[in-house]
């Protein structure tokens, strides 16, 4: 499996907070089946001052150290980018932290905050299609605001933003609300990958297992196969998937 979306990196958000809890949580990704994780530390303006420098930096960092340990681990450096209008600076500086490709744009990770889907978000989505880039929702199923009106996420998927579904939200981790909505996106078809957005060792761990196998129950081997490891191979850029 391939993790586009997790919280691994030590000491600059609120996942990993340091080099040993990264390299534990590490090794539950790989016991996990996940043989390819893209770092996506929170770039959020005020509160992680996280860049695209720092960001491969720190990734270039963990990779050694992963080796160091023996964990076979493949990582490369992305983002989790909070919307605000910061992110038009980062378009014209050519700044955004990026997942990788879809379609010969650049698969740039968005989060809502979880209260709610801020007016004009969609004005922000669009600039970003019309600038060349893929704009992909983190975690739909688990925003008020979309779970207490379902249609707040269509304008985004009309558009043709991509969406990142929890896979622990699908088998029930984040409750029946979030799980009934993430069910209902993927009935839709609406997904393009399941991601671990894992944080820790306790509640949010580096494991997808229990969302593929939920998918996979319900809608298919195939199609939970194309979430969790075609689709996400082919935005990294992965051959032989
Ligand atoms: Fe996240």
């Amino acid at each position: 499996m391939i993790d586009l979306h997790c919280h691994l990196l030590p000491g600059i958000d609120d996942g990993a907070r340091d080099l040993d809890e990264a390299l534990a949580l590490a090794r539950v990704a790989v016991d996990a089946g996940i043989t390819h994780a893209v770092m996506t530390p929170h770039v959020h303006p005020g509160r992680y001052e996280n860049t695209r420098e720092s960001i491969g930096a720190a990734c270039e960092a963990f990779q050694q150290a992963l080796d160091q340990a023996g964990i076979p681990l493949n990582i490369a450096p992305g983002g989790e980018i909070r919307i605000s209008d910061e992110i038009l600076s980062l378009v014209a500086r050519q700044a955004l932290p990026s997942l990788g490709q879809w379609e010969g744009r650049a698969v740039v990770l968005l989060e809502f905050p979880h209260s709610h889907v801020p007016p004009g978000s969609d004005k922000l989505t669009a600039f970003l299609l019309r600038s060349g880039y893929q704009p992909m929702i983190a975690h739909p199923e688990r925003n008020k605001d979309i779970l207490r009106r379902f249609e707040k996420i269509h304008p985004f998927v009309e558009q043709g933003c991509l969406l990142q579904v929890t896979a622990s939200a699908v088998s029930g981790g984040f409750g029946a609300a979030a799980q009934a909505c993430a069910l209902t996106l993927l009935e839709r078809d609406w997904v393009t990958v399941l991601a671990s957005d894992a944080h820790n060792l306790g509640p949010r761990p580096p494991d997808m297992r229990p969302g593929y196998e939920a998918v996979a129950e319900r809608f298919g081997d195939d199609l939970a196969r194309r979430l969790v490891r075609e689709h996400p191979a082919r935005i990294i850029g992965l051959e032989a998937a």
